[in-house]
């Protein structure tokens, strides 16, 4: 392990420029004019993998954005890792409001800011660079590896999932090793646990049959931008609960052990409020923070549109109006069935002065994993040595619908070995990635290829 830690310091500049070099491809997986680059981004990888001795490297179709695979199974007798990742990222706008380009890399303060430095390209490049420190130095990696990355994660996944059912015996392995979640605070390593899921929906208000002039019109219809916001307001009662019928039938309430492990982490109401520039928390009443933000659902609007929203006034009844509403799914909630109970309860309280349209865009259900199997002690191993300190357990309120797939399709079982930390402005103007992070996530990940077979052996000895 010497050698390929005093490699992985020995190369900091060179491991960095590469990343840059991906971080340039503006591979947002949302809009139709940057497929071009999705697929440079898809070839970079592909290339950058063989580059660095993984073998089979290649790219693979999919119905939407194609996904890279690549492996090195080399390692005769261990356990084969299968590591996934995304190469999409979201959307750079608002533009304006970075202060350096979304897709020119820039270091300021120790962090390194780019549209994906943390979600994901940063910290699938962690795996690449601690695979090469492997392979240049020696040839052979101490486990069996198995890479995908895909190019639809902050889209929802919809193709992938049918890719993982048609590429069974590819994607066969133990264990997969999954670094797209984030750190507890900056330099406070953590094993996430669970993540929420989601059900994302759309909701559609029509009105008069076209747009009307306000003082015409006005006064003898229900305005749809009304009729819409009258609804959403409902949606909460004056607890912060979700007044969606239903909602909260499935929720598996926490243990004890469970608040009190959340109540012994390092949080401030407080300050958290005030890094996040907000006057007062707010949320289901009953429920601390942590415990709202990870283990409670949530219903949110994400936008909200219809009528005028150019420059000066307009005088206007708009036809119609819109609402992008996504709730937060935990443990044991069906992310199908809450979308069927959404749009029936929307159906429900509609008014009859308007129609109403609701359509499901995408979900994930919520997943969680025992703390104590060997692909979790050995990345609280590996942690402990990349960053001299002992993990932390969280959960977290963010979601990665493929896991759920992967253990129902491939019967395998996800480790979450994040780099991140919450204020990287992921999906916002200026996202970055702490550059110890990133170096401290390629030694945690090295350690944790080092550790596994170990820790897999006294795990299949026990059962
Ligand atoms: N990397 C995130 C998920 C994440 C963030 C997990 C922080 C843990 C901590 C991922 O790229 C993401 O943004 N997921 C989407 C999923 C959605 C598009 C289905 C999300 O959570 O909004
Ligand atoms: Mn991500
Ligand atoms: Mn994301």
């Amino acid at each position: 392990m010497e050698q390929i830690l005093s490699y992985i310091d020995a190369n900091r500049e060179r491991y960095l420029a590469e990343l840059k070099e991906l971080l340039a491809i503006p591979s947002v997986s949302s809009q139709t004019e940057r497929k071009p680059d999705m697929r440079l981004a898809a070839e970079w990888l592909k290339n950058h993998m063989l580059n660095i001795g993984l073998q089979n490297g290649q790219i693979m179709e999919t119905e939407g954005h194609p996904v890279v695979y690549a492996d090195w199974l080399g390692a005769q007798g261990q356990p084969t890792l299968l590591v996934y990742g995304h190469y999409d990222v979201q959307p750079e706008d608002p533009v304006d409001l970075w202060m350096t380009p979304p897709f020119e890399s820039t270091e300021r303060d120790g962090n390194l800011y780019a549209r994906g430095t943390a979600d994901d390209k940063g910290q699938i490049f962690i795996h690449l660079k601690a695979i090469e420190a492997f392979l240049k130095n020696g040839g052979v990696l101490p486990l069996n590896i198995k890479i995908i990355f895909e190019g639809e994660e902050e889209i929802g996944s919809d193709n992938l999932s049918k890719f993982v059912s048609e590429h069974k015996e590819l994607l066969k392995a133990d264990l997969i090793v999954i670094s797209d979640s984030d750190m507890f605070a900056k330099g406070v390593p953590s094993i996430t646990y669970a993540l929420r899921g989601i059900t994302y929906m759309e909701v559609e208000v029509t009105g008069p049959n076209t747009d009307l002039h306000s003082g015409s019109f006005g006064g003898v219809m229900h305005n749809p931008i009304q009729a819409l916001t009258e609804m959403i307001a409902s949606l909460h009662d004056k607890n912060g609960r979700i007044t969606v019928k239903g909602m909260y039938d499935d929720v598996r309430p926490l243990t004890k052990a469970e608040r009190a492990a959340f109540k012994k982490l390092p949080w401030n109401d407080k300050k958290y409020a005030k890094s996040l520039g907000l006057k007062k928390l707010y949320g289901e009443k009953g429920f601390t923070t942590l415990e709202r933000l990870w283990a409670r659902p949530t219903l949110e609007c994400n936008g909200i549109w219809g009528g005028y929203t150019g420059e000066g006034a307009k005088t206007v009844l708009p036809s119609k109006a819109f609402a992008k509403i996504s709730m937060r799914i935990v443990p044991d909630q069906s992310s199908a069935k809450i979308a069927k109970l959404f749009e029936k309860h929307l159906k429900a309280i509609a008014p009859k002065t308007v129609d109403v349209k609701v359509r499901n865009l995408h979900g994930g259900e919520p997943a969680i994993t025992s703390i104590d199997s060997p692909g979790v002690q050995a990345a609280v191993a590996a942690l402990e040595k990349g960053f001299g300190k002992k993990p932390l357990y969280q959960r977290d309120g963010a979601s990665i619908p493929i896991i759920v797939d992967f253990k129902k399709i491939l019967g395998i079982d996800s480790v979450l070995l994040g780099f991140g930390i919450p204020e990287e402005n992921a999906h916002a103007p200026n996202e970055f990635i702490i550059l110890d992070n990133f170096f401290g996530g390629i030694k945690t990940t090295a350690h944790y290829y080092h550790e596994l077979p170990e820790f897999w052996k006294k795990g299949k000895k026990k059962k």
